[in-house]
């Protein structure tokens, strides 16, 4: 899994996540090749970042498609194409189909703007701040058939402040999203994940200890 993993990124939007990831690959901290970064927006800032990085930038029109499963077969047909082993969803604003995550089963990673199994959904920094949460942070998971609720891999926390707008708030777990889904992708590419029903386990490396691990498990 290690050597010659390629990486296939599905983005809607300015795609900044993205960037975190390939300035992590560019700096060597995560041995693989971002391969391709498809859209289903034409003008995406997300295609513009691939474009800069040599990326192959692809654009996948939903209007021509019959529907969701339909859009998903054209999405593995590229991915195919790129010879794609774990797919990141960043900011990809799509429900993925069945189609689409048995064809890539637990590889498939999404980043989500808030503690799941809260707040899952749209708009989720505004909907803390309004259930009046004290924390609330970031999770990086496998993307499963449900919405946002595939297993998890890792979360960081943030704190939630009075004065706190869904803008400032999402600023502040941004920079937390920037961080973690990297770390995660490193994981996946060292082969380091297991999933084990609901629970993705963070085994630990062949050798050295793992200066990287933001959750390592606590006993106590
Ligand atoms: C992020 O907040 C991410 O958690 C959510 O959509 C936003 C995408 O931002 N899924 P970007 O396109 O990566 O900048």
């Amino acid at each position: 899994m290690a050597e010659g993993l390629k990486i296939g990124v599905l983005a809607s939007g300015r795609g900044s996540n993205f960037q975190a990831i390939i300035d992590a690959v560019n700096a060597g901290k995560i041995n693989a090749k971002i391969a391709v970064c498809i859209s289903d927006v034409k003008d995406a800032y997300a295609l513009d970042r691939a474009r800069k990085n040599l990326i192959a930038a692809e654009f996948i029109d939903p209007k021509a498609c019959k529907g969701r499963a339909d859009y998903d077969e054209k999405i593995i047909e590229v991915l195919r194409k790129y010879d794609a082993g774990l797919v990141l969803l960043a900011g990809y604003m799509r429900l993925v189909s069945p189609v689409l995550v048995e064809a890539y089963k637990n590889k498939i990673m999404n980043i989500h703007p808030a503690l799941l199994p809260s707040f899952p959904g749209l708009h989720v920094q505004k909907k803390a701040i309004e259930y009046g949460v004290k924390f609330s942070g970031c999770t990086v998971h496998f993307v499963d058939t449900g919405m946002d609720t595939g297993p998890i891999i890792i979360q960081a926390v943030v704190p939630v402040f009075p004065d706190d707008t869904g803008d400032t708030l999402a600023a502040r777990i941004l920079r937390q999203e920037h961080r973690i889904y990297p770390e995660a992708v490193r994981l996946f590419a060292e082969g380091r994940l297991e999933v084990r029903g609901r629970t993705v386990l963070i085994k630990e490396p062949p050798e050295s200890p793992d200066e990287f691990l933001v959750n390592p498990p606590v006993r106590g």
